[in-house]
């Protein structure tokens, strides 16, 4: 299981970038090296309606993704479970999901919600339309 700390959004010291373009509402998450060493983390967003919304970004050797870091089936955080080739495997239950769609693909729990992740200049961004960081103490 790879190292996950828990990560407030936008540890850049500039801040969160919600540019413009086809960079608009895109943060810069994290350095692509941070993501590299740790396999995956976590970072807490704010809904419109405020209430908080928890993404995990992982990194399998290939590709970045995102996706809600909440497993449907319990209180697990998808981040700290195991990755496999465009694949995260639940810590809990072991429920498996497909990084790139979201798909349960052990079927025994729904699908998660999937999210645009890129790297640029060596940073992770994600796109979350119309959310912002929420900045918390979180768990290291
Ligand atoms: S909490 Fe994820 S499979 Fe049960």
């Amino acid at each position: 299981m790879a190292s996950t700390p828990q990560r407030d959004a936008h540890p850049s010291t500039e801040g969160p970038h919600s540019g413009t373009g086809d960079l608009a509402d895109a943060y810069d998450v994290c350095a692509f090296d941070d993501l590299k060493l740790n396999g995956a983390l976590s970072f807490t967003f704010r809904r419109q309606d405020k209430s908080r919304h928890g993404i995990g970004v992982f990194w399998d050797g290939e590709e970045v993704y995102a996706i809600d870091n909440l497993c449907p089936h319990g209180d697990a955080f998808l981040h700290a479970g195991d990755i496999i080739k465009r694949r995260v495997i639940c810590p809990l239950h072991r429920a498996v999901f497909d990084l790139r769609s979201g798909e349960c693909l052990t079927r025994f729990t729904n699908d998660v919600e999937t999210h645009t992740a890129e790297v640029r200049d060596d940073r992770v961004w994600v796109h979350l339309p119309g959310e912002i960081p929420f900045v918390k103490d979180a768990p290291r």
